[in-house]
């Protein structure tokens, strides 16, 4: 099968969005060392990034796998939580969701509420982007980098079949 990208979002759009969201995170989490929960596998470009442009100590960085999406470009309107993420990592502490985009909303949304059963002293959620148009579950996004319509996307972390994870930018997708 062929494919063919178009640009979407170029990387200095990405890094200024980037700079803007540790900046507004360092504005926050001042006297605090939040948590860092990435998303994996999309959040790690995007999750690396922002925690070098952030200025606030961190106390950890911990990642999970939740999966929604099989190989196909439609959301099975499934999240499952892979991982392990223990209670101590999240009861009492400020933690910080990190993701590279909201769809339908299920993964976080799954997520979320799983994490509040730990009772974190506070929990955020910061993606880079969103899609509205597709959301099924409602979830807020406290620290958002771009909304997005409703195409196909790739790169910076963000995956067709596995592939195009390590583009720079972010691009459409189309299948020839
Ligand atoms: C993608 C993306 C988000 C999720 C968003 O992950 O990285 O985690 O889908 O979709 P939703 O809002 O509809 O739930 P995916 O499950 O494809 O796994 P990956 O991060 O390993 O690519």
């Amino acid at each position: 099968m062929k494919e063919r990208l178009e640009l979407l979002i170029g990387q200095e759009a990405i890094a200024n969005a980037v700079d803007r969201l540790a900046k507004a995170i360092d504005r926050d989490y001042q006297q605090r060392s939040p948590v860092v929960l990435g998303i994996l596998k999309g959040s790690f470009i995007f999750l690396a990034d922002l925690v070098r442009a952030m200025q606030t100590p961190i106390q950890d960085i911990e990642f999970i796998r939740v999966s929604s999406y099989g190989s196909a470009t439609v959301s099975s309107g499934q999240a499952k939580i892979l991982g392990n993420i223990s209670e101590a990592t999240i009861a009492n502490r400020d933690v910080i969701v990190v993701e590279d985009i909201i769809d339908t909303g299920i993964t976080t949304s799954t997520l979320l509420q799983a994490l509040q059963r730990y009772h974190p002293a506070s929990l955020k959620l910061c993606a880079l982007l969103d899609k509205p148009d597709r959301r099924r579950q409602p979830v807020t996004v406290d620290y958002l980098g771009f909304t997005i319509p409703d195409r196909f996307i790739v790169g910076y972390g963000i995956d067709f079949d596995q592939s195009y994870r390590q583009l720079s930018a972010i691009y459409t997708l189309k299948e020839l």
